[in-house]
């Protein structure tokens, strides 16, 4: 098993998948218990203290007729109060005018002065009541007048206790951490089953993909559980596929060098065999055979030269060398160096300059790579027949066509000829001599320049490259 390198649980889908069901369970439970109890808790004080406040009322009515204020004599009045006391398990006290404690359920304060807030807000007229939620007492203050002369007389200050509203709200906080608890259980749960089941093709195509790392898999990879997981699959074996070429091209490029390099050399070691195993031969033969040799050094240099400058333009574009040049004068240059070949074959050579256009190139590059195609245009034509470069541009790029009368290439084989060492019609190339590198060196310069080149044939009618390139050269920090 290889070591993987892992970014921990916490960077896990798993664990997002969970704690966002877990915040998902518990966030909504939480604020609906709050304002349930937060809820009850208003309704219970508020009931409370109007039942309590009704009663005062009743009592304050029955302390003006019996004239409690002036004298707490009264054995009637003075139980209702206990009474209310009793029943809320609170303590009442009663202050006259002068905030004079005149009776007291406790018994201790009576005689005392109380100046308390709630108090003086109802003799001015106002009703008082609040909850002390530290000591858990509903205070409430209930004033004290006679219904014909609406003046108040005292103040009955009642402290209710509140012991029973808050065991409810104990109770029902208790249940509501339970339920959170299970809550929180129930999605602990529900995320390690929908994570398991999310992450499971994840997992296997990582598997997948380690096997045919390992060499243990050699197809195609597939888990199609679910749409991402297709086209996560789908691409990885393109990818695959497109390796696979790649391994193919380059194990058959190797060949393919090692090949073209040693056919010259058996031709030369077969001359220069003879050469050395006859003696007395004439100087003639000697001249013949020693010319076909240095013309198989020829072809072994230019494969080599070849092989060379594929392998610079393969490297990175660090050795461009750009200058900005009139395109029209590089053209004119390239036909002028042609033309004695074409001119051995009556090839008419013709250049069509639809304007001036001057861009930023490699001088060499793309000189390489125009000749290539020239070249081409020369070599695969019939006899009295043309080549056609025109030249054009816009406001962006400028583009080249090359455009021949000769044999043209099969349909079939149109994509293949700028590999390496492609060559259409094998024996009829080697007729005409060629290595088959030529287009990968134009392919290549053309994209050092960020340009492309694409292609159009008939068999037996012509083939037109067609080249485009910026104006502009682009340099590739920027391109990034
Ligand atoms: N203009 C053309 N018309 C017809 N066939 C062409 C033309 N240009 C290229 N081809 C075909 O594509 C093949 C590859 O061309 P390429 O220039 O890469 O190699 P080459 O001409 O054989 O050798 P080299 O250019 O390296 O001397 C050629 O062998 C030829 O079969
Ligand atoms: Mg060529």
């Amino acid at each position: 098993m290889k070591k993987r390198k892992k970014l921990g649980f916490f960077r896990s889908l798993r664990f997002r998948i969970m704690t966002i069901l877990i915040i998902l369970g518990i966030v909504p439970s939480v604020v609906v218990a709050g304002v349930l109890i937060l809820n009850y808790e208003n309704r219970a004080i508020a009931n409370r203290s109007a039942n309590v406040r009704k009663q005062c009322e009743i009592i304050g009515n029955l302390l003006i007729q019996e004239n409690y204020m002036n004298d707490t004599a009264s054995p009637i009045v003075s139980t209702r109060i206990e009474q209310l006391a009793n029943i809320y398990s609170g303590r009442v006290i009663l202050v006259d005018r002068s905030f004079r404690i005149i009776k007291d359920t406790y018994g201790t304060d009576e005689g005392k002065t109380l100046i308390s807030s709630i108090a003086i807000q109802c003799f001015k007229g106002g009703q008082a009541n609040g909850y002390n939620r530290e000591s858990q007492y509903i205070e409430l203050a209930v004033p004290v007048k006679s219904p014909e002369v609406k003046q108040v007389q005292g103040v009955m200050l009642v402290y209710v206790n509140a012991d029973e509203i808050n065991a409810t709200i104990r109770e029902m906080e208790q249940n509501s951490i339970l339920i959170i608890g299970i809550n929180i259980v129930v999605a602990i749960l529900l995320g390690l089953l929908l994570s398991r089941m999310l992450v499971k093709p994840l997992s296997r195509i990582t598997k997948s993909i380690e096997d045919v790392t390992d060499g243990y898999q050699t197809g195609e990879i597939a888990v199609q559980d679910y749409t991402e997981t297709a086209l996560i699959t789908e691409a990885f074996n393109k990818m695959l596929s497109r390796m696979k070429l790649l391994d193919d091209s380059r194990q058959e490029f190797v060949s393919n060098v090692s090949h073209e390099l040693k056919t010259p050399m058996t031709s030369m070691k077969v001359l220069a065999d003879s050469l050395v195993g006859q003696r007395g031969l004439s100087e003639d033969l000697y001249q013949e055979f020693l010319s076909d040799i240095t013309m198989e050094i020829d072809r072994e240099n230019k494969i080599i030269t070849d092989l060379l400058s594929l392998v610079k333009l393969d490297k990175t574009a660090s050795d461009v060398t750009i200058t900005h040049v009139s395109i029209n004068h590089m053209l004119e240059d390239i036909m002028k160096r042609l033309r004695p070949i074409a001119d051995q074959r009556n090839i008419d050579l013709i250049l069509d300059s639809f304007r001036q256009v001057e861009a930023d190139v490699d001088e060499v590059k793309f000189t390489l790579a125009i000749s290539n195609l020239v070249e081409n245009g020369i070599k695969y034509n019939v006899d009295e027949g043309w080549v056609r470069v025109t030249l054009d541009a816009d406001h962006k790029d400028f583009f080249v066509t090359v455009q021949d009368s000769g044999m043209g290439i099969p349909e079939d084989q149109i994509e293949r000829i700028f590999e390496r060492f492609y060559r259409v019609d094998k024996s009829h190339s080697r007729e005409i001599g060629g290595t088959g590198l030529g287009l990968s060196i134009t392919r290549s310069a053309i994209a050092m320049h960020h340009g492309n080149i694409k292609v159009a044939s008939k068999e037996g009618e012509g083939t037109i490259f067609t080249v485009r390139i910026p104006l502009s050269y682009i340099p590739e920090e920027v391109n990034k």
